[in-house]
């Protein structure tokens, strides 16, 4: 295939802030990141994913006076250390961004030139609510009181200040009929549908002009031509997805752009599907295609806080289970975009049935019987032509044009689903045929065709997995024998003639119950 009608493939996720150590929120996203783009790898196209930081704004300006610290001091380790975290957990991205450096700098000081000579932003001042720990602005309608008397954001809970400065303004309230005309033609352009309801009705309620500069604030990025404010750090951060692509010019811009996917938490979707969208259309740069906002993780229940001192330490969850069985267990425990509940017990009960029971145990057995029985080698056999097996094979057959859909809704528990229901058609025809006593009774022919027939839906699965379980994927490959260059998904229903199996070793462990 030529350069020109490659496939590419760009998904993002949002840069995070450098305010702190990395946690579910960011795993999650990236994790979702990650599963898309290893399916999209192993389905030939070019693909860049990327994540990174976001460094200004006067959160990290804050955090950094409490720490003593200088923002770029704090940034720099901060930054490093997501990095570092994400590395760990080998999230495949291929672009990872800061916000504080010059390209970026200068994309975003390119925009808001352009901005400004389409006449899209006026100077005035601003008088109103910010909160520093959303970095946004609301309005009265948006605001309440909390028990200790305080000012807070209604739906984020977040303390906001009164602030009145002298402000840029970006023209949003233009934008207003020409956003909703998006969302009603482009009915998937935010996911899942009863965000883009909620996203509907807040442009319905009447946008305002939008606060675009700050002057009181110091970290930032400067206005070019006026340094004494800097640039709204949402406008700042949005734009990374077009530094990436090396905006303005660029070759990445144009095969890439627009973005397929923004991968995003729900709490910041105003920000991602009016804001970002409108800037765009300013620009006349065409709008990502789809953005999809994912739910909240709790703690057993519980809303996840600082003040309550019970977020999930995911370092130590991936140390204790395995960074396949957690990855595993946040795609399979809810539906992408619901929100969803951390209970150890859970994550527990869902390696030792799914995983090790269903589907290790079922590689296990059947490579030590043919490891034991014969010598580790299929030759010579047939795939078994039983009703049953027909059935199963048609399944692996048509699983990966039917993921492909699956895939491009991000619904991670159905692509699991998916697989499952074949590794449990494996697990019954195993029992109904049970080879271990057609070899007893001498039966040697069709035991082989039938652990064949076997072992060739593994590998299928295997195959199919690899974007959700890298690790054990790889393991199990490796047992069958199968090489590197034979992984992709071109090679699922293209059947290996012979087999040359590995004693196989336990794949996912079991774990005792959780008494906590
Ligand atoms: N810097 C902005 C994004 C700019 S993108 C142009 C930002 N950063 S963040 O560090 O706060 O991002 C946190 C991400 O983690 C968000 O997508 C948020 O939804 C997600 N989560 C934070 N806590 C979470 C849970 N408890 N569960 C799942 N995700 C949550 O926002």
């Amino acid at each position: 295939m030529n350069e020109k009608n490659h496939k590419h493939y760009y998904v993002t996720s949002p840069i995070y802030y450098t305010n702190d150590n990395p946690h579910i929120g960011h795993f999650y996203t990236n994790l979702a990141c990650d599963v898309l783009t290893r399916f999209k790898k192993l389905d030939n196209y070019d693909v860049i994913f990327s994540t990174g930081t976001d460094e200004h704004g006067q959160k990290i300006e804050q955090r950094a006076k409490a720490l003593n610290k200088s923002p770029k001091e704090l940034v720099d380790g901060l930054s490093q250390n997501f990095k570092n975290i994400f590395d760990d957990m080998q999230f495949n991205y291929t672009h990872f961004i800061r916000t504080t450096e010059d390209n970026h700098k200068k994309t975003v000081q390119f925009i808001w030139q352009e901005l400004e000579k389409k006449g899209f932003i006026y100077k005035g001042s601003y008088a109103g609510y910010y909160s520093t720990s959303d970095e946004a602005f609301y309005t009265q309608s948006e605001i309440d009181e909390n028990e200790a008397g305080e000012l807070i954001a209604r739906e984020s809970g977040s303390k906001v200040e009164i602030i009145d400065e002298e402000s840029y303004f970006f023209k949003l309230s233009h934008f207003q009929n020409k956003l909703l005309d998006y969302y009603a033609n482009n009915n998937d352009f935010i996911a899942p549908k009863s965000r883009l309801n909620e996203v509907v009705s807040f442009v319905k309620s009447g946008l305002k002009d939008l606060s675009i500069s700050r002057v009181n604030v110091k970290w930032g990025i400067p206005v070019p031509t006026n340094p004494k404010h800097v640039m709204y750090v949402w406008l700042d951060a949005l734009t990374n997805y077009l530094t990436v692509l090396g905006f303005p010019g660029g070759s990445d811009f144009s095969k890439f752009w627009p973005a397929d996917l923004h991968v995003i938490g729900k709490d910041i979707l105003r920000f991602h599907a009016v804001y970002w969208p409108a800037f765009l259309m300013a620009l006349d740069i065409p709008l990502p295609k789809k953005i999809f906002a994912h739910g909240w993780w709790t703690n057993k229940g519980e809303k996840i806080s600082k003040s309550k001192g019970n977020a999930i330490d995911i370092i130590s969850t991936v140390d204790t289970y395995g960074l396949d069985e957690v990855r595993f267990f946040l795609l399979k425990e809810i539906k992408f975009g619901s929100d969803g509940d951390f209970n150890e017990q859970n994550l527990i009960d869902r390696i030792n049935n799914e995983l090790a029971n269903d589907y290790g145990n079922l590689c296990h057995r059947t490579l030590s019987i043919i490891h034991k029985n014969f010598n580790g080698k299929i030759n010579n056999a047939t795939l078994d032509n039983s009703d049953e097996a027909t059935q199963i094979l048609e399944m692996r057959n048509t699983l990966l044009s039917k993921l492909k859909s699956i895939i491009d809704k991000q619904d991670f528990s159905a692509y699991i689903e998916e697989a499952f229901i074949v590794i449990r058609g494996l697990n019954s025809y195993i029992n109904n045929q049970a080879p271990w006593s057609l070899i007893k009774n001498n039966e040697l022919d069709k035991a082989s065709n039938i652990l064949y027939t076997i072992v060739e839906v593994i590998r299928s699965i295997a195959i199919i997995l690899q974007p959700i379980l890298p690790i054990s994927s790889n393991k199990i490959l490796t047992f069958l024998g199968v090489n590197k260059q034979s992984r992709t998904f071109s090679n699922i229903d293209r059947p290996l003639t012979s087999y040359n199996i590995e004693k196989p070793q336990v794949i996912f462990k079991k774990h005792l119950e959780d008494n906590s």
